[in-house]
């Protein structure tokens, strides 16, 4: 049979143009790099919300050790003969207990801690109780007894780790004892009696694992600093978030009280207490145990560039319209000078005052800060004004610091509108951008950094993380989109030099925000899917951007491409090519990868396909199942220059191939 010749274009014409809407071809260029995609592009922001530190990162199991809440045994349950005193050895935290004897044998003084939701600890690990304590009058010693307690379902109290210590001396002293579990525990109790005749005065009563992160007294928890670690990030954003700012001023992140003997590091209020009615923690409060210091160090062993963030004179202004919240623009010397000192802490040398500190501290080395964050989330003309004199004395003093400014709580509108230009004004390096939207929003902005000025500060991607609308938690679906947002961010790796999503970390039993990329108990923690997408992303960043396009055009979910995004990198340490493809779409999608710019004898070898995906969209990791969904591995061989491949529905997948010639 014999097909009409106009009937035989036809069909050849409409079977080319459904192959190329079928297969998804990119291109990506080789020959010519790209810009530099910086280290310090992805990385970590935290923040003291959620039980981040208090309760969290920071290994103390002790609530309120120093009786410095406002309710001052808050925390405690006392019993006996036990009195609050507040002329103790420690300026700033002066309070402490006395314990006196009952006056007969069979009854009993002590107190007893609850920690932050029970105190976790696990068998046949060592726990270093100390605290300083003292004998109010002469005479004899004094013996306390030390307990982990476990009350069982029946109401009965069981003492699984104990220890005595003796209180010799009328001057306060620091004493201590290691307690070893014998069991598991995850809400136990700390129980101190007075064990004898004789009174004792207890102070900073604190209960740390010995097995923290890189074994530092003061230390982290070793399973969360680790997960943090394991992320390889480049830059470290700390402490905050809201917390910098404070609900007032006198509430503020004031980093000179976090730092120092962490016994006289006053007690701060934490603004996450009580931001959120419906999620209201009066127990919540920093310590400022896990201070500058311990940042600045924690920074330095994951890796990661410190970013400090101090606050502008602004108390947070979602809280306070009145202008007298705020420190006057003409009052803000004490303010700048904190940011001046700030820097001579961590880069200063030793016989400067605050370099001596941080030597005393422990670090001789300076911790070579590069980047300082003035002000979080401020707006209005408010924020430049006051930003305007921290610019010229950080410029005038250090001028190889670069400073990032912030364009408000919101990725557009009016703020944003407003704080752009004047954050190119006064020529800040980079803008903090914040970012928690739905899913349409995460959809459409592919292409969001396409058309920034590429001749003023560069972009610091600050906060952000998909909300999901009617599902404000952590699931798969979202962190998939935040994948696919992010091939935009790696394709502008020009212009964005900085991100990092936010919050980091959440007690499952005490949190006010989510999601969050990090969740724990008392035990475990468990790294979300959104986690996994933060690794994969900085494991395979890439030295430099590949550009990648289909039909010519970037792949950033733009109609007709069928809800795929895409970024391509190349890594120059290991001759590596990266392709990075998120499908957003319900439908498997053919892929092609077109390698143009090499020569006949490269090769491409080497060839393994990273996955991240789930066939429950609402499903994510949680402590019960911490790796239901992970990044899989899988071996792939090329063809030559081209690779045919497909990609399941909802599915955010690395593609590497080392490059060698033949
Ligand atoms: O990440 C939680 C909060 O979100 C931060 O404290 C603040 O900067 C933003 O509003």
């Amino acid at each position: 049979m014999k097909l009409h010749k106009s009937l035989l274009s036809v069909l050849a014409f409409s079977m080319v143009v459904n192959l190329s809407a079928q297969t998804n071809e990119m291109v990506i260029q080789t020959k010519k790099l790209g810009a530099e995609i910086q280290p310090t592009m992805y990385g970590l922001f935290f923040e003291d919300i959620n039980y981040g530190a208090d309760g969290g990162l920071y290994a103390e199991l002790v609530k309120n050790r120093s009786f410095e809440f406002p309710q001052n045994l808050m925390g405690w349950k006392t019993f006996g003969k036990v009195t609050l005193h507040d002329d103790g050895p420690f300026e700033r935290n002066p309070h402490y207990v006395r314990l006196a004897s009952p006056g007969h044998a069979h009854k009993r003084t002590g107190i007893e801690n609850e920690g932050y939701f029970g105190i976790g600890v696990k068998q046949g690990e060592d726990y270093r109780f100390s605290v300083w304590a003292r004998l109010p009058e002469s005479g004899a010693a004094s013996k306390i007894r030390v307990e982990l307690v476990k009350t069982n379902s029946n109401g009965e109290h069981h003492a699984f780790a104990a220890q005595d210590l003796v209180i010799d001396s009328e001057e306060w002293k620091k004493y201590q004892v290691i307690l070893k579990p014998n069991m598991t525990e995850a809400k136990s109790v700390l129980r101190i009696f007075l064990d004898s005749q004789v009174a004792v005065d207890l102070e900073h009563v604190s209960l740390f694992p010995v097995d923290t992160w890189k074994g530092h007294e003061n230390g982290l928890r070793k399973d969360l600093a680790q997960a943090l670690a394991d992320i390889k990030p480049g830059v470290f954003r700390f402490p905050g978030g809201c917390i910098v700012e404070g609900t007032d001023l006198e509430t503020r992140y004031d980093w000179k009280k976090s730092v120092g003997p962490v016994e006289n590091r006053p007690l701060n209020e934490n603004r996450w207490h009580y931001t959120f009615p419906h999620r209201f923690y009066p127990d919540y409060f920093q310590s400022y145990g896990l201070g500058f210091y311990e940042f600045f160090l924690l920074s330095e062993e994951i890796g990661a560039e410190p970013l400090p963030v101090v606050s502008c004179g602004l108390a947070c202004q979602f809280q306070n319209e009145d202008m007298h919240a705020h420190v006057p623009v003409g009052e803000l010397n004490n303010y700048v000078q904190d940011a001046l000192d700030l820097i001579e802490f961590a880069n200063g040398d030793v016989n400067t005052k605050w370099g001596k500190l941080r030597a005393d501290m422990g670090h001789p080395a300076p911790f070579n800060l590069k980047f300082i964050g003035i002000g979080n989330e401020q707006w209005g003309p408010e924020y430049p004004e006051r930003l305007e004199p921290f610019v010229k004395a950080i410029r005038k003093a250090y001028p190889d610091i670069q400073i990032i400014g912030s364009s408000g709580p919101n990725s557009e509108g009016e703020q944003f509108d407003y704080l752009w230009p004047e954050m190119k004004r006064l020529k800040v390096d980079l803008v903090d951008e914040h970012f928690y939207r739905p899913e349409s929003w995460f959809l459409s902005q592919g292409a969001r950094y396409d058309n920034y000025d590429r001749k003023g500060p560069k972009v610091f991607a600050g906060e952000y993380a998909c909300h999901g609308r009617g599902k404000k938690w952590n699931h798969f679906n979202a962190a998939l989109l935040e994948a696919a947002f992010m091939t935009g961010l790696e394709r502008n790796a020009d212009i964005v030099h900085m991100a990092t999503y936010a919050p980091l970390f959440a007690h499952v039993e005490g949190w006010q925000w989510r999601p969050d990329m990090i969740w724990f108990d008392n035990l475990n923690c468990v790294r979300t899917v959104s986690y996994y997408v933060q690794q994969l992303f900085a494991h395979n960043k890439g030295s430099n951007v590949l550009s990648l396009s289909m039909n010519k055009k970037p792949v950033t979910g733009a109609e007709g491409q069928n809800g795929l995004f895409a970024s391509a990198a190349w890594e120059n340490s290991d001759n590596t090519i990266i392709v990075k493809v998120v499908n957003t779409s319900d439908k498997s999608q053919p892929v092609a990868f077109k390698f143009e710019g090499l020569k006949k004898n490269d090769v491409l070898s080497g060839g393994k396909c990273i996955k991240l995906r789930s066939q429950d969209l609402d499903k994510d990791n949680t402590i019960e199942q911490p790796n239901a969904i992970i990044p899989q591995e899988t071996v792939i061989t090329i063809d030559g220059h081209y690779l045919n491949t497909e990609l399941e529905p909802h599915t955010f997948a690395v593609y590497k191939f080392t490059k060698n010639s033949r």
